[in-house]
């Protein structure tokens, strides 16, 4: 037994679209041959190069924001590899992968992309491999209206008007990958690159790259009385504690669930870094999340020793359910984290959506973005639940709320792995939408033989009173109910 109710003047702020933001590496096959296939390929229907079976399902998902060209791709991508019509092959560097790279999904492209899904697009410069100069110069090449000559080569490439882009990284992970800096370096740097690049563009949004507590403190530190150079700061989260991907029990499940929870907690002391630091109006960027089974990676808990994979892995009922309970905790601190994006798009990580070949499927987590659609703009409102524990500190059931104009959108998690829930949620109007992704196991998943496995379904409800809904949660399953108020 579980209930609910909706505290609808207790609100936690405006749900950003970005909280709900996508990332897309030239890693494995998420780029080229996920989103990409060229303009020339004749065997799988395209849009100017983008499969049209994906485009048209991270538009439906939908895809608010887009990050690229990296992770840890970015230290070493030179912007100008990836435009014009002569491009060069090159190494693509990321996460210990050397492959040949012809720069065909370069700056145009990609833009192309962002406004074919409505997206808008975070660029991800390099300060590895580097210079502020080539950073500035990207800047000026996407945004500048002033005919230079870097804006007349944006002419003759085809593009006349200046995207205007807003979300600028500097530099990715650089404490590892992305140059091994220590913090104080790294800071003192960051500096003369947001100097110079605020130069160029006033407007650009400029997001610095933490870590973890020790580095945040020093560069927090470093930055101290610089903030007014900083608008996002980073941090990444990757849940790695759940044992395999599909092979799970008990254990793992739960084990993977209380890492996606810890996720807000990992926010919070963020922000109280921040905070100690003066940064109180500088964002929390969140800007990789998601799930890394140890099949795909040769570090941490089980990790495989010598991987040599393209970074793909199974994408469960449970993957799905961990991303559901991590968006709990980004709607209750939408007030401080200020863009999030789950790693990685297509095929890499925690994809909500695969291809192989001509075909595509899309995964539970796939299905559990579009039913939280409801929620992306909306205003997230504190709920009252009352449940028990399944699992030392994780409640059976999870709760997030929000209201857009006269709509209230509540998303539900039940947790357990064994048991379903029954749920009175209270202060309930008109039903207009009730949806459950549920089945029989939570290592369920879709696959290219079986794409239709795990999909939502109607969530069955009946009203018990003129404001009072009950319904049934089977185990290891989300829902999002939908109401406005009684007209009659
Ligand atoms: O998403 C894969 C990698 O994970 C990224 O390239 C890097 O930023 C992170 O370590």
């Amino acid at each position: 037994m579980a209930t609910v109710r909706v505290l609808t003047d207790e609100p936690y702020g405006v749900i950003s679209p970005r909280l709900y933001g996508h990332f897309a590496e030239h890693l494995g096959r998420c780029c080229y041959d996920g989103l990409w296939v060229g303009k020339d390929c004749t065997e799988i229907p395209h849009e100017d190069g983008f499969r049209t079976d994906v485009l048209e399902a991270l538009r439906a998902m939908p895809v608010p924001m887009l990050r690229w060209p990296g992770g840890c791709y970015a230290d070493h991508y030179h912007w100008r590899d990836g435009i014009g019509a002569e491009r060069p092959t090159r190494l693509g560097l990321s996460c210990d992968r050397q492959v040949l790279d012809d720069n065909s999904l370069g700056t145009h492209e990609f833009l192309d992309l962002c406004s074919k899904l409505g997206a808008e697009p975070y660029l991800a410069g390099n300060m590895g491999s580097g210079s502020p100069q080539e950073m500035c110069d990207w800047v000026e090449y996407t945004n500048a209206s002033i005919p230079t000559t870097i804006v007349r080569e944006r002419h003759a490439n085809g593009r006349e008007n200046p995207w205007n882009v807003r979300l600028w990284g500097v530099g990715n992970e650089n404490w590892g990958c992305g140059g091994d800096y220590e913090p104080e370096h790294y800071g003192r740097e960051y500096r003369r690159y947001a100097t110079m690049l605020r130069h160029v563009d006033p407007k650009a949004e400029l997001v610095v790259c933490g870590f973890e507590e020790d580095w945040n403190v020093r560069l927090a530190n470093t930055l101290r009385d610089r903030w007014r150079l900083v608008d996002h700061f980073s941090i990444h989260r990757y849940w790695i504690k759940g044992g395999h991907g599909t092979e799970f029990g008990e254990e793992g499940y739960y084990s993977l669930l209380h890492e996606a929870e810890a996720t807000e907690q990992f926010v919070l002391r963020t922000r109280e870094i921040l905070n100690e630091a003066g940064a109180t109006k500088v964002g929390i960027a969140l800007d990789e999340w998601g799930v890394w089974h140890p099949e795909s990676r040769s570090w941490g808990p089980d990790g495989t020793q010598g991987y040599v994979g393209d970074y793909e892995q199974s994408g469960t009922l449970r993957d799905a359910l961990a991303a559901a309970v991590a968006l709990e905790g980004f709607h209750r601190q939408c007030a401080s984290l200020s863009l999030a994006n789950l790693a990685q798009i297509v095929n890499v990580l925690h994809a909500p959506v695969m291809t192989h070949a001509g075909g595509m499927w899309l995964t539970p987590t796939y299905h559990l973005l579009r039913m939280h659609a409801p929620h992306l703009g909306a205003t997230a409102v504190r709920t009252a639940v009352q449940s028990d524990e399944v699992s030392p500190g994780l409640s059976a059931l999870g709760a997030t709320a929000s209201i857009q104009g006269d709509a209230t959108a509540l998303s539900l998690t039940n947790r357990s792995y064994r048991e379903p829930v029954e749920v009175t949620v209270s202060g309930v109007g008109d039903v207009f939408s009730a949806r459950l992704l549920a089945a029989g196991e939570a290592r369920a998943e879709n696959s290219a033989w079986d794409p239709d496995a795990v999909l939502p379904n109607a969530l069955h409800y009946a009203y018990d009173g003129p404001d009072t809904l009950v319904f049934a949660l089977p185990p290891h399953s989300m829902a999002t109910v939908s109401w406005r108020p009684r007209t009659t």
